[in-house]
């Protein structure tokens, strides 16, 4: 961590602490930054920048870069021509901004919990391809059946947090605000 950055979440923590119009000021030109009350409530702070949410929310949810690491955000914008099996192709201009997004606000650069969490249950894999693969998130979703997820038209992959978690727009993840659509069983 570079001084400019620890300096950067100083800043960020200020922030959280004082009055809204200075965040105002400081919110950066993309817009990426969400009001402190939302980061306040949020596990994580909500992808809010726009250019992102066009190049990257098309096919699935537009995952919060706070949810990887920053090497696994790189390995992932350098493999974008084998994107899981699709070619995912960008502009420079929209390549250039989810980069700066991703980098920017990656795992271990802001001041949530939920981030250090899934970076502190990482192995050996320390630049996982799938937040779905981190030790932290598969331990949450142990008891989850398969016929509520791939069995599960309406959910179909463990990629699309949104179909469960109602609020994950908004960075929020808590297991109070989950409904797993069209499914009736019980959970363990
Ligand atoms: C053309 C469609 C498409 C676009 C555009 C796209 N993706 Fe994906 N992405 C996929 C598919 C398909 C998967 C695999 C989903 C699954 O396994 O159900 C995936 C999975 C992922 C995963 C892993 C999710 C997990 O399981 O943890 C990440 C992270 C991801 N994409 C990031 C990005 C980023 C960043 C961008 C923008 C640069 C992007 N995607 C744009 C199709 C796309
Ligand atoms: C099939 C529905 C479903 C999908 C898809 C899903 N989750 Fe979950 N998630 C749940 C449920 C249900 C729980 C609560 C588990 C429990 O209470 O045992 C949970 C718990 C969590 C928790 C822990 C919350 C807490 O309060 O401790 C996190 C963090 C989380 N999910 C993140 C994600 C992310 C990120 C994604 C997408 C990459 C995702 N989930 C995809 C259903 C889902």
């Amino acid at each position: 961590m570079n001084w400019k950055r620890t300096a950067q979440w100083v800043c960020v923590a200020s922030i959280i602490l004082t009055a809204p119009a200075i965040a105002d000021r400081e919110r950066s030109p993309d817009g990426e930054r969400a009001s402190p009350a939302v980061q306040n409530a949020a596990d994580v702070v909500p992808a809010a920048s726009s250019s992102y949410r066009k190049a990257c929310g098309v096919c699935h949810f537009a995952y919060p870069a706070g949810l990887l690491p920053p090497q696994s955000w790189e390995r992932i914008l350098t493999g974008l021509d084998d994107h899981f099996g699709e070619s995912v192709e960008l502009s420079r201009s929209e390549l250039d901004s989810a980069r700066r997004y991703l980098l920017n606000n990656a795992a271990g650069r802001g001041p949530h919990q939920l981030p250090y969490q899934l970076l502190r249950s990482l192995g050996d894999d320390v630049e996982p391809l799938r937040i779905t693969g981190i030790p932290y998130f598969i331990e949450k979703h142990d008891g989850i059946p398969g016929a509520a997820v791939r069995d599960n038209p309406q959910v179909r992959s463990w990629s699309h947090c949104d179909a469960c978690h109602t609020r994950a727009d908004e960075g929020r993840f808590s297991e109070d605000e989950v409904q797993i659509p069209g499914f009736t069983g019980s959970l363990d």
